[in-house]
């Protein structure tokens, strides 16, 4: 399979780039600022990596031309994973922090979605999965920005949906409860040395948090061959945070 990876230098999407590497597929990943040094243990032969702020949407078309050079124009599997927060009160917070957040986190999907889905539309197959969270529907105080940018995903993927599902393309968005990466460790630092975090654990029903490989492990899993009439959704990986 050819996968690519928008946001794979670390995290959920460095878990995804290498469940799919230990397998022996041909991956694409973007990076932004972190070297993907992880990279290095793989082929050079099976892996592509190119530098992109998914705010400069002139350079989507150039990352994209490169990975298609890479892939001869091969995509099977397409995963829009960055995503960022700037997390505060909206009293206090600037204009320009809400709109950073937008322009990453749905203004590069869509610019994303433009781009693949003309690939795949023309090759009548594929699978697209975004990146969403449960902030979308439970989003708390200070994650206005984040919890709307994800909301506002989830809807490019209903109507993405039913623009590319008849050329035989699946979009679908993926959303993850607290996941143990560098974009919760502040929170959960914060949190483990004070009581406030006994209760976020008990609102999730399974009482831990997740790992990057327990999402990582769902997408590709609904990447396989054998799923095939899925489009349009959004899925919680939680354990149950959303009960
Ligand atoms: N962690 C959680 O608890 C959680 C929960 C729900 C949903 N999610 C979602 O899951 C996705 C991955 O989260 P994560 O925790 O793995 O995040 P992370 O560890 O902070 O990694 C973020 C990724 O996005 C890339 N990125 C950031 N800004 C970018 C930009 N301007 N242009 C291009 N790439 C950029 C980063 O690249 P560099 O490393 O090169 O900067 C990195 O690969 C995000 O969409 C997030 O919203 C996470």
């Amino acid at each position: 399979m050819n996968v690519l990876i928008i946001g794979g230098s670390r995290g959920i999407g460095q878990a995804i780039a290498e469940k799919y590497l230990k397998e022996g597929h041909q991956v694409g990943i973007s990076f932004n600022s972190t070297d993907p040094e992880y990279l290095k243990e793989y082929p050079k032969e099976q892996y592509f990596s190119g530098q992109l702020d998914v705010q400069d949407d002139q350079n989507i078309p150039v990352f994209f031309k490169k990975y298609k050079e890479f892939s001869k124009n091969k995509i099977d599997v397409f995963i829009y994973n960055t995503g960022i927060t700037i997390d505060g009160l909206t009293i206090h917070a600037d204009i320009k922090d809400f709109d950073k957040v937008m322009a990453v986190n749905i203004r590069g999907a869509y610019c994303f979605l433009k781009e693949v889905g003309y690939l795949m539309y023309y090759k009548k197959k594929g699978k697209m999965f975004f990146l969403s969270s449960v902030s979308a529907k439970k989003g708390g105080r200070g994650q206005l920005s984040y919890a709307a940018s994800k909301a506002a995903l989830e809807a490019l993927v209903r109507v993405g949906a039913q623009e590319f599902s008849r050329a035989g393309i699946m979009v679908n968005a993926i959303a993850p409860g607290i996941v143990e990466t560098d974009m919760t460790e502040g929170v959960l630092s914060y949190l483990k040395g004070s009581k406030k975090s006994d209760g976020i654990f008990d609102r999730i029903a399974m009482r831990r948090l997740a790992q990057p490989s327990e999402i990582a492990n769902f997408i590709h899993a609904l990447s396989s061959e054998e799923i095939t009439y899925i489009t349009g959704q959004t899925f919680n990986i939680d354990g149950g945070y959303m009960l």
